[in-house]
């Protein structure tokens, strides 16, 4: 254990609540924030769901799912971070939404707290000018979904001191992670190296290739645990096109996102969270 013993967790979506979930899981006294009361109870329900699934696999004990359940508080005040010593936001995929919540969240906290963003790809140093804390913001990168997957990607920014890295690798560690550090430019290496498949892989659905098809194809051929438009259900995509524009903003046309990419999007097929993405999760 870390000196970190409080963890303030903003965003109760597909990201927060697996964070949260993990850093209970190991021991820490987590509070879960978001904006309403339903995203804060689904958060909680996601959660139990996940650690039922461990219990039906005998992986825990119905006691230890409630001494986990019961280190996690839902809020729906940020006033509540004032006795933190670690945030981590997963919120919206927005530089403006991350800057402001960090901003106001600088107010609250005391000197020490340090700021972890689960950003795919905005990159740390410009989240970091929302505050006054620039030595003590870092991206902190977990992968979905959460409680299943063992790296994540630290980005240190411009001004992150050397203590907010090392403090941050212990903590990561302490959650059963494996952290890695990456350099602060859009998509950092994980979403970078990731995304152009993914978007190749909405190309061949417009060539006429079924999701199925290709799915099964980069599974045996390539080996891949998931296929990539089972992936991009999982993740959303309105994450991936929020991801691919802000790394064309950066590095050009090679991450122009694909027209039925965006379309998706303006339709509401997301993926799991809408019930509708390349496949159908109604039923
Ligand atoms: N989905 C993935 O596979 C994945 C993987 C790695 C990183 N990320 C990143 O994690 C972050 C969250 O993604 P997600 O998939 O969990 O999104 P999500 O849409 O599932 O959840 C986001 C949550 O943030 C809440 N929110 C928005 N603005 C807020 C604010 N100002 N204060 C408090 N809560 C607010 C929303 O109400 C929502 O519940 C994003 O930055 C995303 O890029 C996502």
């Amino acid at each position: 254990m870390t000196s970190i013993k409080k963890v303030f967790v903003t965003g109760a979506g597909a990201m927060g609540n697996g964070i949260v979930q993990v850093a209970a899981d190991n021991g820490y006294e987590v509070k879960m924030y978001d904006l309403k009361q339903e995203f804060v109870d689904n958060g909680m329900q996601t959660i139990e769901g996940s650690l039922q699934r461990f219990v039906k696999r005998e992986k825990k004990t119905e006691e230890e799912k409630k001494e986990i359940m019961g280190r996690i508080t839902p809020t729906l005040d940020l006033n509540d971070a004032s006795d933190a010593d670690y945030i981590v936001e997963a919120v919206f995929e927005n530089l403006g939404v991350k800057k402001e919540l960090f901003g106001k969240l600088d107010e609250i906290c005391g000197e020490a707290t340090i700021f972890g963003s689960n950003t795919s790809s905005l990159p740390i140093s410009a989240i970091a000018t929302g505050t006054n804390r620039r030595d003590k913001i870092i991206g902190t990168h977990f992968m979905n979904p959460v409680p299943l997957m063992r790296g994540v990607e630290i980005i240190p920014g411009m001004e992150t001191s050397d203590e907010t890295l090392d403090i941050t690798m212990d903590f990561i560690r302490s959650l059963g992670k494996e952290p890695n550090v990456a350099r602060d430019y859009a998509g950092f290496v994980a979403s970078r190296v990731l995304d152009v498949m993914l978007n190749e892989a909405v190309k061949c659905v417009m060539d006429g290739n079924k999701p199925a098809d290709i799915d099964a194809i980069i599974k045996t051929c390539l080996n891949f645990p998931m296929g990539p438009c089972e992936l991009i259900d999982l993740a959303g995509a309105d994450i991936l096109l929020h991801v691919l524009e802000t790394m064309e903003e950066e590095y050009g046309d090679r991450y122009h996102p694909a027209p039925l990419l965006k379309q998706m999007v303006r339709a509401q097929h997301l993926g799991r969270k809408t019930g509708k993405g390349f496949y159908d999760y109604s039923k």
